[in-house]
This record gives structure tokens, sequence and C-alpha cells, in this order.
């Protein structure tokens, strides 16, 4: 099987291609990568010499170079995203280019090729927020689209979009919508990788508002098995929800790392909120568990201490 992924040169897509060159020796893939501040090729160190893997510098708005990369691939996998909530609001203008445009002409060129799989990945945002009141709630696969910052817009566009190509046009996709992810390669404004890069420097750990919006954690490894399950398994025109089980506050967050790397609690600093700030996100992933058999190995105490770990064993990835 010949995969081209897009964005794989951030957090979950170069994580992915490192599980599946990993898995699978015969498979060769594509990367499709504009390099911006989130990509890094320093992530893919360890494949870039494998004969099965290729890296192409591009946009995936740029038709050209896009049709060059799927060529003679018989799956996309596609990561590549704005994908930082914080600077959609201040400039959203990136995030309707690359995550709705850029979707759309994917979605283009694949249908013109003959594409058999397209698995599209997005995120739990896009259906709104939950009351920090009821929290057996959750999100599932029939969750109305409620996006409420221009990132969650931006991504519940792409996601229409890969629905109305399934339905219009017959088109062979998957989706999957998944909570926060964390672990090695996350670039450091996300919370987690923010939160142990300052603590590792005795700087402050800043928590949004009263630090009691809750988001669920998934180990992204769990993720990686979870796209693999769906791009062989997976029912096209299918959605499947994931999540890791993990629901965790700022709060506690701060706290646990904190407590692991043995520094002083009051780096604890409470800062502004956040526009618009969606309160609780959690998901339900029994359909996935029920027609595929997936679920989350690593629990958050696993996954918090080998993220910990990797982040100070390679100081000099995140230093740069
Ligand atoms: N990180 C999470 O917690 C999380 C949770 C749910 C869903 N997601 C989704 O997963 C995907 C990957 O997220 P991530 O955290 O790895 O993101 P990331 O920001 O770490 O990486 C994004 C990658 O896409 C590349 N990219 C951006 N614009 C591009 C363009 N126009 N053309 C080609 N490449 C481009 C970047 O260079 C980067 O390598 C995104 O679609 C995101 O919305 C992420």
């Amino acid at each position: 099987m010949k995969i081209l992924v897009t964005g794989g040169a951030g957090f979950i897509g170069s994580n992915f291609i490192i599980y599946m060159l990993g898995k699978y020796p015969d498979y060769q893939i594509v990367n499709l990568d504009k390099l911006t501040y989130a990509g890094n090729l320093e992530n893919l160190k360890s494949v870039e010499n494998n004969p099965n893997y290729k890296f192409i510098k591009g946009d995936i708005c740029d038709r050209e170079i896009v049709k060059i990369a799927m060529t003679d691939c018989d799956s996309v996998v596609h990561f590549a995203a704005e994908s930082h909530v914080d600077r959609s609001i201040s400039e959203p203008e990136a995030f309707i280019k690359t995550n709705v445009l850029g979707t759309l002409i994917l979605l283009e060129v694949a249908k013109e090729l003959g594409i058999k799989r397209f698995h599209h990945i997005s995120t739990d945002e896009v259906f709104g927020t939950l009351p920090l009141q009821n929290l057996k709630d959750k999100f599932n696969e029939n969750t109305p689209y409620s996006p409420r910052s221009p990132y969650s817009a931006s991504k519940a566009g792409s996601d229409h979009l890969v629905r109305a190509f399934i339905e219009t046009y017959n088109f062979p996709a998957t989706i999957s919508n998944c909570t926060n992810n964390y672990g090695p390669l996350q670039f450091p404004e996300k919370i987690i990788p923010l939160f142990i890069t300052n603590a590792l420097q005795d700087k402050n750990l800043p928590i949004y508002g009263t630090g009691t919006a809750i988001r669920d954690y998934l180990y992204v490894t769990d993720h990686c098995k979870a796209i693999d399950l769906i791009l062989h398994k997976g029912k096209i025109g299918e959605t499947y929800c994931l999540g890791g089980d993990a629901e965790k506050n700022g709060i506690e967050i701060a706290d646990t790392i904190l407590e692991i790397l043995d520094k002083n609690k009051n780096l604890k600093t409470f800062v502004g909120d956040r526009k618009g700030h969606d309160m609780r996100y959690a998901m339900d992933f029994s359909k996935i568990t029920r027609d595929l058999g997936w679920q989350p190995t690593v629990n958050f105490e696993e996954g918090i201490n080998k993220t910990i770990a990797w982040y100070k064993e390679n100081e000099n990835w995140w230093k740069k």
C-alpha cells in the first residue's frame, strides 16, 4: 500500500508515519507538508533514510503539488491543518485556507485520481462544549455540530466537505474525531508540552480562567492505532469518535506534571480565560470499540510519565 500522509511533519502525523513504517515494512509513505512553525523534519529523523519514505515540501492548497504527491497512492491520511485554537482566535484566515480550502483541494484531486481510501482526521471540538454540571454527558457520532472557535469552525467545515463528497460522489472516505492528543513530538504551545517544558525551566504554568475547563486526553500512539484500524477495516462513509477515557482539568494537569517533576506547586499561575472557552469535551468511543475492537491502551498515568520522560530527554528538540 502507498499512502499519502498530509501534515506528516507535525505532532500526530510524524508519530503516525513512524508507527506505520515500523508496523508495515512493505508500505510506502509520501509525506506532504508545508513545514509551518508546527512542522519539524527532525521528528522524522529515524525514518528519513527509509527507502519506503518520501518527503515532499508543499502546501495542500497547491493543486499541482497535491497531484504530484498523490499520484500512484492508494490511500490518503489527512492530518495537515492549522491546529492551535489560540492562534485561530488572533489570526483565523490561515485556518480557513488550510483547513477548509486545503481539504477541498485534496478531496478534488483524490476523486480525480480515483484514490481508494481517504481518511480525514478531525477533532471533538467540532461538537462545541459540554456543561460542567452533568459529567455523564459525552459527545458521540450523532452529536450535532456546534463549533465555537475559528479553529473548530474550520475543522467542522472540512468535516462537512468530506461528508458532502461521500454523499454526492460516493467518495470512499472515513472521518475520525478525537480528543486532545499528548505524547512525544508535540509542539510546546499546547497545554501538556507547554506545562512540562515550563516546569522543567521553573517557569510559571499559565492556567486559563479558573482552571476548571475539562479536556479528555488520548495518548498519541493509541490514536495512531485507531487510524491504522480505520484505514484497513473502517467502513467507508463512517465517522468514528475516539477518546482516551482520561478527563482532566487545567489544575489537575498542572498539579500532575509538577508532582512528577518534583517542582513547586506555586508555579501554577492563573491567567485571563481564553475567549469563548469551551468548558468540557468528552467522548463516547463505544462505536469503534464495538465495530473495530479499538480502545485506548495507555492510561493517563503511564502516558504522562512517558511524555515527561521524553521531554526531559529531548531538551534540544523543544529548546529550538
Ligand atoms: N493535537 C491534538 O490534540 C488534536 C486533537 C484532535 C484532532 N487533531 C487534528 O489532528 C491533525 C494533526 O494535528 P497535530 O496536533 O499533529 O498538528 P500540528 O500543528 O502539530 O501539525 C500540523 C502539520 O500540518 C502542516 N501544515 C499546516 N498547514 C499546511 C498546509 N497548508 N499544507 C501542508 N501542510 C500543512 C504543518 O507544517 C504541520 O507539520 C489536525 O488535523 C488536527 O486538527 C489534533
